[in-house]
């Protein structure tokens, strides 16, 4: 591309006035070089545009179900590659952004909240794709603790690995098989549940990469897909549910059929879903069943966050005993998909990708932004196209959302630990465990709803009104609990005569 020519610059300095200026005549000399200089730039684009446009895609570097390395199929997309690479940026934002700064630090409520777990001593604010092997790799939860395979799962770029085991473990077919092959399935399926059972140190060193094109994408034509075997397990279990799923469609016609047939997303989904499908591979909530470790994600009744919780009693599940409390614990991991399902967003049909990465222009072309982040950073395309307002103004209205469900947050949080310190006392004051039993389940309840939100990364932007109604039970089950361990703690205090009766 011609680049403008040197501009000489003889503007008298300030200090030195002169009495004939020739400023107007060089005014006009610089201009007209500027305008021939930027003429012939854009002479130069349209031609490069054209050509551009004619060639989207300059297949360089075969890359087929194995090719885990993002750059080879660099070679072949550079533009998205080259947006994937900027995830190692670090910009934080007024609730998110992808600094990792350690959130039990910044806020140590969290410290109290999650005493007697891993989490009360590690737990960071997320930071781009580029970083989430690396991350996990580094956390002291999994130095401290032992952890299984199973977190691998959302953390890597996986998959030939999962079916590598699969095979070695006597599923049929190759490694070359097309992924939506029985046989690919077979092998996923087995190798994921042998891959679950296994240590993390000894998982971690099956992969090389973070998550990777061939995670999302299909290598023989592009289409975008669902791979991880925890998400096709669990939404087929969504659709077995008769949980309404208004803004997945499919999914509802799915349920009208003959279900004769699992549903499968990368066949029976529309694009539009595939655009939220894709993030919701990992950005779930979930746990590890039973003596295999085995990852799967609660949406048996349905996405929402009691269901989700109903399972979990059912299945007589806790993931850690509260320290001081002794309270059978649920920790809520980063549910942006379920939350987005219950927002206006997803009911008016807008896909994760639509704002986090919106398309942009590079050329000709209109690239989808590979480079994943928050979108605050980047209100103008994730947001503008959609809403005839100022930028300002779209991020007054995100941030006041935020705001609100911040300050609940915190109610929540008080009420939580002063929920754990009445039962401290309840307990001191010799309560037996069936009478603090229901202290505890409040404490179950209403710490899961907390941590819900807390987990969520959106800040309640995604479903704000959701985000309210979860905190606003929080708030109400810390309380009632407190309400119990006050009438217990009097019981107690001034023995009545039934207490006084036993000893
Ligand atoms: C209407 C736009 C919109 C949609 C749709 C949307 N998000 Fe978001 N998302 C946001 C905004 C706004 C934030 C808050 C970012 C911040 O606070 O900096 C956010 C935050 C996040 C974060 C945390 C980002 C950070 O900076 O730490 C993640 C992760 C995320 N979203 C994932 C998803 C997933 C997965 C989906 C789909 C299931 C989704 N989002 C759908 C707008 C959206
Ligand atoms: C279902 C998918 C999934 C599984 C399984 C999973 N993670 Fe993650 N992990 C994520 C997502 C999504 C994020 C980013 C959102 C967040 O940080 O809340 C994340 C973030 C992290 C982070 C960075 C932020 C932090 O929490 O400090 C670490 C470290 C981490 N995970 C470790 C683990 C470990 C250890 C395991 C196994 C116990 C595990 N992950 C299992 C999806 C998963
Ligand atoms: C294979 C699992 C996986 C998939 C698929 C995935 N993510 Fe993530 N995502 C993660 C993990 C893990 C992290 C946290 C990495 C860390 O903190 O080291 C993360 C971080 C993020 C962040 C925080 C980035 C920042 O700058 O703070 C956003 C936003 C995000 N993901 C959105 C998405 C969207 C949108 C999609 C779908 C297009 C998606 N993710 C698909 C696992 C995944
Ligand atoms: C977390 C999932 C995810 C990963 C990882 C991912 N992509 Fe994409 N990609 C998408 C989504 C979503 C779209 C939009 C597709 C659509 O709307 O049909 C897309 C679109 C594309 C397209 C179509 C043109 C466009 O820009 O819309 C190309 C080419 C592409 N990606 C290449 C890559 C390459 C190369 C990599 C690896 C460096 C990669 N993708 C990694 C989710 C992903
Ligand atoms: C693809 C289009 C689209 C994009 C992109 C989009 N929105 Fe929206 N947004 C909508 C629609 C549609 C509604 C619902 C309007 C209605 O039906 O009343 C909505 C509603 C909202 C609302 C009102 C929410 C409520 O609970 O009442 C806010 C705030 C908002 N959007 C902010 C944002 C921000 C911030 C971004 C960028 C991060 C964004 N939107 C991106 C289409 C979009």
């Amino acid at each position: 591309m011609p680049k403008a020519p040197p501009v000489d610059r003889t503007d008298p300095p300030m200090s030195a006035p002169r009495k004939h200026s020739c400023l107007p005549f060089l005014i006009v000399i610089v201009l007209s070089a500027a305008v021939t200089a930027l003429v012939f730039m854009l002479m130069g684009n349209i031609a490069q545009h054209k050509r551009e446009a004619e060639q989207v895609v300059f297949k360089i570097a075969d890359v087929d179900e194995t090719t885990t390395d993002p750059e080879e199929w660099g070679k072949n997309f550079p533009r998205q590659y080259d947006g994937y690479k900027r995830t190692v940026d670090t910009e934080r934002t007024r609730w998110g952004g992808s600094e990792a700064f350690q959130r039990v630090d910044e806020d140590t409520d969290w410290q109290t909240l999650f005493a007697g777990y891993a989490f009360s001593f590690d737990y960071r604010e997320d930071r781009g794709h580029a970083y989430m092997l690396q991350d996990q790799r580094e956390t002291e939860r999994v130095h401290k603790v032992k952890q299984p395979g199973a977190c691998l799962h959302c953390h890597a770029s996986d998959i030939p690995a999962y079916r590598k085991a699969g095979i070695e473990n006597g599923a049929p077919g190759a490694l070359t098989d097309p992924f939506n092959s029985p046989d690919a399935r077979a092998q996923l399926q087995k190798g994921f549940e042998v891959v679950c059972a296994i240590s993390y140190e000894e998982a971690t060193k099956l992969v090389e990469h973070p998550v990777s094109c061939v995670d999302c994408h299909d290598p023989e034509t592009m289409h975008l897909r669902v791979t991880r075997p925890g998400f096709i397990n669990g939404i087929r279990a969504l659709a077995e549910s008769d949980d309404p799923v208004p803004h997945l469609q499919s999914i509802e016609r799915w349920r009208k059929g003959d279900r004769i047939e699992p549903y499968e997303p990368n066949t029976m989904a529309t694009r539009q879903e595939m655009r939220s499908f894709a993030c919701g591979q990992c950005h779930v909530e979930y746990y590890f069943k039973g003596k295999g470790k085995l990852l799967t994600y609660p949406w048996h009744n349905g996405l929402k966050m009691e269901q989700a919780e109903k399972y979990y009693d059912d299945e007589g599940f806790k993931d850690w005993t509260h320290k001081t409390a002794g309270s059978p614990m649920l920790k809520a991991q980063h549910p942006e998909f379920e939350l987005w399902s219950q927002g206006i967003h997803a009911r008016a049909g807008v896909s994760c990708a639509d704002c986090h990465m919106p398309y942009k222009r590079e050329g000709a072309i209109k690239v989808s932004d590979h480079h994943i982040r928050s979108p605050l950073l980047n209100t103008a395309r994730a947001c503008q196209v959609c809403h005839n307002v100022t930028e300002d103004e779209i991020l007054a209205r995100a941030e006041t959302i935020q705001d609100r469900t911040r300050a609940l947050m915190v109610r929540g949080q008080t009420a939580t630990l002063e929920l754990i310190d009445m039962i401290v006392m309840a307990k001191g004051a010799g309560a037996t465990d069936d009478q603090i039993a229901p202290l505890q389940s409040d404490h179950r309840k209403a710490e899961w709803r907390l941590d819900y939100i807390a987990a969520e990364n959106s800040m309640g932007f995604h479903a704000d009104q959701e985000a309210a109604r979860i905190l606003g039970e929080a708030i109400d089950y810390a309380r009632q609990g407190q309400i119990k361990a006050v009438k217990l703690i009097a019981e107690l205090g001034s023995p009545t005569p039934a207490s006084a009766g036993g000893g």
